[in-house]
């Protein structure tokens, strides 16, 4: 669909609509070669190629975005009291529309996506999508072959009932911490599911949707745009029981 020149600029983060009609009337826009003569000139996103100050510009219709979440931080797209994930966006990657897809708890760590297609994030909540999601929890004691069984064949807690779940104990010192992949985002889920087998998680990080890991370059309340590739790996099955599916040091 056509859309206007400054409308354009502005969804794509290059500058304020004010600012769009300054640089229109400055003669630093050019689309297609030819510079524009008015904000409210009409252009086809994705299909005309549009230049500003020389600089060519993307045109992504949405966003995805991977923030490596850190603690003390809300899911939510605002708050009044408490600092939202949004409020961590740069600038460049901030506008209007986005918000987490799936949400951690404050004090939960690690992969989160934030995008402005709501199509793509019910996509990769449903479960009937069965998107796989893996964390690292570090427990008060380590897991056993019951709990790992018990977790297999599906845990009840509070009157909820959570799908089946696969658990992998660690090794040696690691022993008090363990890995959890699960299907659902039921809330407060891995917390739950580890009260109900008497254990509980004292802290918890997601390192893993999908095939899409954590990059771990981020730190801790950075993020980065994810290219398409990225953001099909999330809805890419790793095989049962395959290698691949099992936790690696590289998840850590
Ligand atoms: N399960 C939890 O208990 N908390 C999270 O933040 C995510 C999954």
């Amino acid at each position: 669909m056509p859309e206007r020149l400054d409308k354009f600029l502005t969804s794509q983060n290059v500058c304020s609509r004010k600012e769009a009609g300054k640089l229109v009337r400055a003669g630093l826009v050019q689309i297609n070669g030819v510079q524009a003569q008015s904000p409210a000139q009409k252009l086809e996103p994705g299909r005309d190629r549009v230049t500003a100050e020389g600089q060519e510009i993307l045109y992504r219709q949405y966003l995805y975005i991977m923030m490596h979440k850190p603690a003390g931080v809300l899911s939510a797209t605002e708050d009044r009291q408490a600092p939202t994930v949004l409020d961590l966006l740069p600038p460049a990657l901030s506008r209007r529309g986005l918000f987490p897809a799936g949400r951690l708890d404050k004090n939960t760590t690690g992969l989160l996506i934030i995008t402005d297609d709501g199509d793509f994030a019910h996509r990769m909540l449903s479960p009937k999508s069965h998107v796989y999601k893996l964390y690292r929890a570090l427990l008060e004691r380590p897991v056993s072959p019951e709990d790992i069984n018990a977790f297999a064949g599906g845990i009840s807690q509070g009157g909820t009932a959570f799908a089946p779940a696969k658990l992998y104990a660690l090794p040696g010192e690691e022993a008090n911490a363990a890995y959890v992949e699960i299907r659902e985002g039921k809330f407060h889920q891995v917390k739950r599911m580890f009260q109900a087998v008497g254990n509980q998680v004292l802290e918890l990080k997601r390192l893993k949707i999908g095939r899409l890991r954590l990059d771990p370059s981020l730190e801790p309340g950075q993020c980065k745009l994810l290219e398409a590739a990225e953001t099909a790996a999330i809805f890419q099955q790793d095989m049962a029981g395959s290698a691949e599916n099992s936790p690696s040091p590289g998840d850590v």
